[in-house]
């Protein structure tokens, strides 16, 4: 029986991987340690509360005092960070929060989890959830980037990751600290905050007002569906080797043109009815330092430890679709409050 401390488990994947393991290692102990910023939602996690082996902590990953506290209460085996600020736009306009959590909160738990691995958790290892971000931006005949592509970041967001990367690797290079580092693709997926593409789109598309392009639409992002993260986790988790990164991706590149006017197609064939959803879609300005093109070659993962993306691109989106069509509440009360004020900053209209 393991013992999991998961960071972030409040968030998007966060929570997908929260469910993902207490469904398939019922046995394990998983707490989820959240400061319930904007992103983390409790409702992500419905129906895990009253599972005996989950313990829900609210609290910051840069809080030292509380990081002590919960590791001398809890002998913690597995340490897998999510805890993040994840949104590429908010790091543009706020990028002190983004220095303190990815990279500040990094070190605070990269310390704990050191102190008690010395102490009384010597089985203690430290996976850290990365994005491929940290790479910078392929030209359109580039080879996707693999774990020996030098990091080249471009927006605070990704620097901040980076940063978060460079601190992992040190912990174990100078004290010893088992730790795994992954470095995924964009996902997609259920509780997906509508800040992101892919729900921004479905949800402004039900209530017919723009769908909002960046630039001229033909940046590429390589799409994994979000239990298929989890199951890489999982698998790095079981047989990754310690010191060692591991890219997650979904060999699944798509322009966002491409990727709106799929889900727009989607939507009409699921909710028939008004006009084609593609004719909501408005360029508007790009993304300042926008990367044009991302894309992961997993081989390692695939070769090493026998992981391969269980979700067509094709099925993947029709099951978002269908699940965000299925959660009117969840995307009610998502959309409500902070997200507002955050619409109208960014797109300068409701
Ligand atoms: P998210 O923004 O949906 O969730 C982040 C969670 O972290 C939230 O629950 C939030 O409350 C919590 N959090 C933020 N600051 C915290 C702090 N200081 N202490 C404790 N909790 C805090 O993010 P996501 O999309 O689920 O991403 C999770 C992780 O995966 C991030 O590290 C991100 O960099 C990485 N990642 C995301 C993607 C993607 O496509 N979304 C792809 C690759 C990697
Ligand atoms: O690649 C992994 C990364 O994917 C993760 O590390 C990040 O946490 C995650 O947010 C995501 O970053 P992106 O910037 O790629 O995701 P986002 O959904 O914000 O945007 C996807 C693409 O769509 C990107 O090229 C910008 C574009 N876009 C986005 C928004 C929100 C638009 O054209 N219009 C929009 O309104």
């Amino acid at each position: 029986m393991k013992t999991l401390l998961v960071t972030g488990g409040a968030g998007f994947i966060g929570a997908n991987f929260v469910r993902y393991w207490l469904e398939r290692y019922p046995g394990d102990r998983v707490i989820n340690l959240d400061a319930l910023t904007y992103a983390g939602n409790l409702e992500n996690l419905k129906g895990v509360e009253a599972n005996d082996n989950y313990r829900f902590v609210r609290g910051d990953i840069c809080d030292a005092s509380l990081l002590r506290t919960l590791f001398d209460e809890e002998v913690v085996d597995t340490v897998v960070n999510f805890a993040a600020e994840s949104h590429v736009d908010r790091s543009i306009t706020d990028p002190g929060a983004f220095v303190r959590t990815n990279i500040e909160g990094t070190f605070t738990l990269l310390e704990a989890a050191a102190n008690a691995w010395r102490g009384d958790a010597p089985d203690c290892r430290f996976l850290h959830v990365s994005t491929d971000e940290v790479y910078g931006s392929l030209g359109p005949d580039d080879p996707p980037f693999t774990e020996r592509t030098p990091y080249a970041p471009n927006s605070p967001y990704s620097a901040s990751k980076a940063a978060s990367d460079h601190l992992v690797r040190a912990w174990f290079h100078t004290y010893g600290l088992p730790v795994l580092t992954t470095n995924c693709s964009n996902n997609y997926g259920p509780y997906q905050f509508p800040e992101k593409l892919i729900p921004l789109v479905i949800m402004n598309a039900l209530e017919d007002r723009p769908l909002p392009i960046y630039g001229d639409g033909k940046n590429v992002r390589d799409w994994l569906y979000v239990e298929d993260h989890c199951r890489g986790i999982d698998a790095v988790l079981a047989g990754g080797r310690a010191g060692e990164t591991y890219n997650i991706g979904g060999c699944n590149e798509w322009t966002n043109i491409d990727i709106v006017a799929r889900i727009c197609r989607t939507l009409d064939e699921l909710r028939p009815g008004g006009g084609p959803k593609e004719d909501l879609i408005t360029y508007i300005k790009d993304r300042p330092g926008h990367d044009r093109r991302y894309a992961i070659d997993a081989g390692k993962l695939m070769r090493e430890l026998d992981w391969a993306p269980l979700y067509q691109f094709e099925q993947g989106i029709v099951k978002t679709v269908q699940w965000y069509l299925e959660h009117p509440a969840w995307v009610e009360h998502a959309r409500s409050g902070d997200y507002r004020n955050y619409y109208r900053q960014q797109y300068g209209h409701n």
